[in-house]
């Protein structure tokens, strides 16, 4: 995948404000208990032992999209994959509060992450509200892309999920071109409801809440790994 290989440079804010203390110290005392080394193949079977499936988040923002799952899916394990620092440290006082133990962070980029996992060890990815990017000339900037469908089939079991959001309508359309290129997959909507309604497994993000306030809509694109 030479040619479709993602730029390797992360754009956008990696930190806005200082984190609170509770956070700051999670970040020195909790994150490197739960931490994904990313300098070498990932043995997911080692980072958990117990699990029956392993779910994957790339961009977990503030975490509670994934905290919640990790909550109701105890015998799940749950890799998320944020760089922006505040989110790592909201995602930390969750996993504190909730004493989630299935819950794994790479504070950094997805990509490398996703390089550095085996074939068909996941059960779903989740990719909710990924940087738009507008702008033509930014489009190589996108987390969907050829490059993320190849990795995507490579990692994901027959019958795993890939979930996207959007609140951009240029963005569902970019998704589901790149899917509809992906012979792997197949998109699960049989009607509009599918994408237009957020399944009930699949609370709203901090971004989604944002993005409703302010008028824009949703959708909730389903992606099944043949
Ligand atoms: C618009 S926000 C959405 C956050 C969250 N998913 C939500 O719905 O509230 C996009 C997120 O993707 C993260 N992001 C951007 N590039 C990334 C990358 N290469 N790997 C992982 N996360 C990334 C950003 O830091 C940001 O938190």
């Amino acid at each position: 995948m030479a040619d479709e290989k993602y730029i390797p440079r992360l754009y956008g804010r990696q930190q806005d404000k200082p984190l609170k203390p509770r956070q700051a110290r999670l970040m020195e005392t909790l994150l490197p208990r739960i931490a994904v080394p990313v300098d070498g193949p990932i043995d997911p079977a080692a980072l958990f032992p117990q699990a029956e499936e392993i779910h994957l988040e790339v961009g977990f923002g503030g975490g509670e999209h994934l905290a919640w799952q990790a909550a109701h899916q105890p015998k799940a394990g749950f890799i998320g994959a944020e760089p922006f620092v505040n989110g790592v440290g909201k995602l930390l006082g969750l996993i504190d509060d909730e004493d989630l133990d299935n819950v794994r962070v790479h504070h950094g980029d997805a990509r490398p992450l996703l390089e550095a996992l085996p074939d068909a060890c996941l059960a779903r990815i989740y990719v909710l509200h990924p940087d738009p990017w507008p702008k033509k000339r930014h489009h190589k900037r996108r987390m969907i892309s050829p490059w993320f469908f190849h990795e995507a089939t490579r990692l994901l079991k027959s019958g795993g999920e890939l979930r996207v959001a959007s609140d951009i309508r240029d963005y569902i359309r970019w998704t589901l071109m790149h899917a509809q290129n992906a012979d792997a997959f197949e998109w699960t909507a049989e009607r509009a409801a599918d994408w237009k309604d957020r399944p009930e497994d699949w609370p709203q993000t901090r971004y989604e809440a944002k993005s409703l306030r302010e008028g824009r809509t949703p959708s909730y694109l389903v992606f099944r790994r043949k």
